[in-house]
């Protein structure tokens, strides 16, 4: 009797992965799609979590990464230089809207955070750095001490960085924390926000947010929160940092979510749709931040990889070809999505920006208890019809739609039709 990879990877593979899917096996990767080693086709709206923008294996993407293969894959910035950091710095410049920033390039979203908590810390001189309840930043230790999007996360860890506060909730509409009415709140949480900042503000080096938060279910933070959070940061001297690790690189439609609230960063988290599944990781600064880094104050042996970076090249070229059709396509599937699920009886918000979509379901409109048992169906249910699906939010009860962002319509809709169906029989 064959065995299945998750029998056998029980003897080598270590237990502690959390997984969306025990027995899903796949050999390779298409475009939109997924080949499963049961001979099955899979429409991939997950996308490795938010990673392969460009689709799989992009011939443009797969290219650049064999010719950089078979001409220097290491040797570490440190020793000596070569191009493709340079050029992506470059290219990364032109994209964001002062073109004032400048770059460290590291291997993961976790270390795109450490280096931006560190940056923070080390130029300001200033010990703490806030973040919100719910967000997720990262599982080593410095950015786990900034994610609380589940109490499981940190279980058995503590004691983390002490200098961090992550009591403050994100201010998530739906599930307001302070069950305030969203069209008449009046900004409650940007001032509740600015008076639990105050007594500590002199010691806070960064304020360290996703504008849309991830893992914590795809909720975009209210566009006048951002906007005062910045005037916040401005007045009291602390850093801005937004972690765009999931939101960057143009999964809401614009290259990076800020831009969709009129503010920039000081720091700037970058990681996942970056490099099509190549790792990489960046921490973007304003120049006159960055340039108070003294060298040798943070490095790593395989930051800038000459692979890595020539992957994020090419995506970056890919996505040019691609960003304007983001908006347009986020919308249809919003449109689709809000037309068939309105008198379904367990769809309680469905919201999203760009290709960042999310379905929250509830076990009954009025009171809103999330319900994560149809998560899980949902999910189970789409992946035996050929779409994979995964599930988010700090109650477990969203699906989260992250295709590639070159999806076509007519694959976009063919996966809304498995979802949708999947949804009329569990209604
Ligand atoms: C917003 C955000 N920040 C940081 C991370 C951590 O990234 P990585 O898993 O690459 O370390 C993630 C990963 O999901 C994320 O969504």
């Amino acid at each position: 009797m064959i065995k299945s990879l998750n029998e056998r990877g029980k003897d080598v593979l270590s237990p502690v992965l959390g997984r969306y899917f025990t027995e899903f096996e796949v050999s390779s990767g298409k475009g939109c799609y997924l080949y499963g080693r049961d001979g099955k086709k899979y429409l991939d709206f997950a996308s490795g979590i938010g990673v392969t923008s460009t689709g799989h294996c992009h011939p443009e993407v797969v290219n650049a990464i064999k010719k950089q293969a078979e001409e220097l894959i290491h040797t570490c910035i440190g020793i000596a230089f070569y191009e493709p950091p340079v050029i992506l710095g470059e290219k990364l410049q032109e994209l964001l809207p002062s073109k004032n920033y400048s770059f460290f390039f590291n291997q993961s979203g976790s270390e795109a955070i450490e280096a931006s908590i560190k940056l923070a810390k080390y130029i300001t001189g200033k010990p703490h750095i806030i973040a919100f309840k719910g967000g997720f930043h990262g599982r080593s230790l410095g950015a786990l001490s900034l994610t609380t999007s589940k109490d499981k996360y940190r279980e058995g860890y503590t004691p983390l960085l002490e200098e961090t506060s992550v009591s403050f909730p994100y201010p998530r509409c739906y599930r307001c924390p302070w069950n305030k009415d969203p069209d008449s709140c009046n900004t409650y949480c940007i001032d509740a926000f600015e008076k639990f900042i105050e007594p500590v503000s002199s010691k806070t080096a960064g304020i360290m947010i996703e504008p849309v938060l991830g893992e914590g279910g795809y909720v975009p933070a209210p566009e006048i929160f951002m906007r005062k959070l910045r005037r916040i940061c401005d007045d009291k001297k602390i850093l801005l940092i937004l972690d765009e690790v999931q939101s960057g690189t143009g999964r809401t439609g614009k290259w990076f979510a800020f831009e969709h609230y009129n503010i920039e960063p000081d720091i700037l988290a970058i990681a996942k749709g970056i490099a099509s599944g190549m790792p990489l990781g960046v921490c973007a600064a304003k120049k006159e931040l960055m340039a108070k880094w003294t060298p040798g104050a943070h490095g790593g042996t395989y930051g800038s990889n000459p692979v890595s970076t020539v992957a994020g090249i090419a995506t970056l070229e890919v996505l040019k070809k691609h960003i304007h059709n983001v908006q347009e396509s986020g919308s249809y599937a919003l449109d689709v999505l809000r037309n068939n699920l309105k008198e379904h009886r367990f769809t309680g918000d469905i919201r999203g920006i760009g290709l960042m979509i999310a379905v929250e379901f509830v076990k009954d409109k009025d009171s809103r208890e999330p319900y994560q048992d149809l998560v899980r169906t949902v999910m189970n249910e789409c992946l035996s019809r050929g779409l994979v699906i995964i599930s988010c939010g700090i109650e477990d009860n969203v699906i989260r739609i992250i295709p590639p962002l070159t999806i076509e319509k007519k694959e976009l809709e063919r996966g809304l039709d498995i979802f949708l169906a999947v949804l009329n029989e569990n209604s």
